[in-house]
C-alpha cells in the first residue's frame, strides 16, 4: 500500500468505527486557491447523521460544510498531494501524518497521542468552541497571552495552543484520576507560570481544593508569578524560588514538569515519586546527560555508525533518556504513555511522558529491569541519572 493509501485507510477506519477525533489538511501546494490556508475537519452529529464538519479557513473569512464520511474520503484524496501537502488525522489514542515534499512523494508517520473517543457533547455540532483554558481569566492578560479586548496575541499563539493541549491532557487523566477534596500539586520548573496558572485553573474548575506550588529557581520569574497571582485572586497557588531537587519528599497528589532541562526532569520524576504523586506528565527538555554518557565501545557493534554522527547521538540520547524514565516510572509503580503532544512545526520538545500510580505493580520488577539492563548495554551507557535519584 503506498503512503497516501495508508493514510487514507486509517482515516476511513477511524471514521467508521467512530473513533475520530480530528482532521487538518495543511501547507498549501501548488493546486491550492491563492486565499486558501488550512481545512479543519472534526466528527459532529447532526439530528442523529454522524458527519464531519468542515471549516475550510481561507485569508479573511471561514466557510463550513458538513459531509458524509463517503464524501469526506473523496474530497481527502481529491486534495492530498496538489492542494494540501500536510495532512494530520487523530483518532482516538492514535494520529497519522501524511506529508508531501518538494517532489510530491508521500511518506506517512503514526504516533499514539493522549486523546480519547469524543463523548456525545463533544460530537454536537452547534457546541461553543470548548478550550479548557478560559481565556477572558485576568491572569493571561497579566502574562502576555491576552490583549487589553481579551483576544490572544498573535506572539502567544504557540504557546496557547501548547497551554490547551496540555490542559486538555491534564483533564483527560484527571477525568479518570480519584481525587481527594485537597489536591496538592507542583510545576517544577515553572518558568513564567502558564503552565501552573492553566494547572491551578483546572483543579479549581474541578471543584476540588487546589494547592498548586510553582518551584522556579529563577527569582524574577518567582516574583512576577507570586504579584500575578496575589493580584489576580489566585487562592492556593504560590510560587517559590529554589530547585527542583530541595522537593525533597513532600506529599503531592500531582506534579508536572514540561521542559526542566536535563536531569531536572529527572529531579521531578523523583521528587513525584518519593511524594507518592498519584499522576506525573513530563515533557522532558534536553537530554545532555545520556548524551555524554553513551560510550561507543561499550554500545552495541551495530550502534557505532548511528553514535558518531552527533545529530544521530543526540536524537538517539533523547530516546534512550525517556524510554528509560518510562522503564524507571514502570518499576515505581507508574502506568506510562509516551507520544507528541504537539506539533513538531510548534515546538522540537513535543514528547510528553504522563505517569499514573497503579495499585498493583504494572509488571513484574525483573522483567523491567531486565529490559533496562539491555536497553542501556545497547546504548554503551553506564547510568542513567534517576538510578541514583531513585536508589534502583
Ligand atoms: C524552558 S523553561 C519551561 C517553563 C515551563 N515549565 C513551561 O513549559 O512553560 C524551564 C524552566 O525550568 C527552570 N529550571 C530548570 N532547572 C531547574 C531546577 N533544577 N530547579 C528549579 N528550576 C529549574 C528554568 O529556570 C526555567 O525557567
Amino acid at each position: 500500500m503506498t503512503s497516501a493509501a495508508t493514510f487514507l485507510d486509517f482515516l476511513a477506519q477511524s471514521l467508521g468505527d467512530r473513533t475520530f477525533v480530528r482532521a487538518t489538511l495543511s501547507k498549501p501546494g501548488r493546486a491550492a486557491p491563492a486565499d486558501l490556508r488550512s481545512v479543519y475537519l472534526r466528527p459532529v452529529v447532526i439530528r442523529g447523521e454522524s458527519l464531519v464538519a468542515w471549516t475550510r479557513r481561507m485569508s479573511t473569512r471561514d466557510e463550513v460544510k458538513n459531509l458524509t464520511a463517503a464524501q469526506t474520503m473523496r474530497e481527502v484524496a481529491d486534495l492530498a498531494g496538489a492542494t494540501f501537502l500536510h495532512l494530520d488525522a487523530e483518532s482516538a489514542g492514535r494520529a497519522a501524518t501524511l506529508r508531501f515534499n518538494k517532489r510530491g512523494e508521500p511518506a506517512v508517520h503514526f504516533r499514539q497521542t493522549g486523546s480519547a473517543v469524543l463523548t456525545a457533547e463533544d460530537l454536537r455540532h452547534d457546541r461553543v468552541k470548548h478550550t479548557t483554558v478560559d481565556a477572558a481569566a485576568a491572569c493571561w492578560r497579566e502574562l502576555g497571552i491576552t490583549g487589553l479586548a481579551g483576544s490572544i496575541l498573535p506572539s502567544a499563539q504557540d504557546k496557547w495552543r501548547q497551554i490547551n493541549k496540555f490542559t486538555e491532557i491534564v483533564d483527560g487523566l484527571l477525568k479518570k484520576t480519584e481525587l481527594p477534596e485537597t489536591v496538592r500539586a507542583a510545576d517544577m520548573g515553572s518558568g513564567k507560570g502558564y503552565l501552573t496558572f492553566a494547572l491551578h485553573a483546572l483543579l479549581v474548575a474541578r471543584g476540588v481544593k487546589a494547592v498548586v506550588t510553582g518551584i522556579e529557581r529563577r527569582g524574577e520569574l518567582v516574583g512576577l508569578c507570586e504579584r500575578t497571582a496575589r493580584r489576580c485572586g489566585c487562592e492556593g497557588l504560590e510560587f517559590r524560588e529554589g530547585g527542583i531537587s530541595d522537593w525533597g519528599g513532600a506529599p503531592l497528589e500531582l506534579l508536572i514538569a514540561l521542559h526542566a532541562c536535563d536531569t531536572a526532569t529527572d529531579d521531578a520524576i523523583a521528587a513525584g515519586v518519593k511524594g507518592g504523586a498519584r499522576l506525573m506528565v513530563l515533557a522532558p527538555c534536553c537530554h545532555q546527560q545520556v548524551r555524554q554518557s553513551m560510550e561507543v565501545r561499550a554500545a552495541h557493534p551495530a550502534m557505532g555508525s548511528l553514535l558518531r554522527h552527533g545529530i544521530l547521538r543526540e536524537r538517539y540520547a533523547e530516546m534512550v533518556t525517556d524510554a528509560l524514565r518510562a522503564l524507571y516510572l514502570e518499576r515505581e509503580g507508574y502506568r506510562t504513555q509516551v507520544f507528541e503532544f504537539i506539533s513538531a512545526e510548534h515546538t522540537a520538545k513535543n514528547v510528553m511522558i504522563t505517569a499514573v500510580k497503579e495499585d498493583e505493580p504494572v509488571r513484574p520488577v525483573g522483567v523491567i529491569d531486565e529490559e533496562i539492563a539491555q536497553l542501556k548495554a545497547h546504548a554503551g551507557l553506564a547510568r542513567h541519572a534517576l538510578e541514583e535519584l531513585l536508589g534502583c
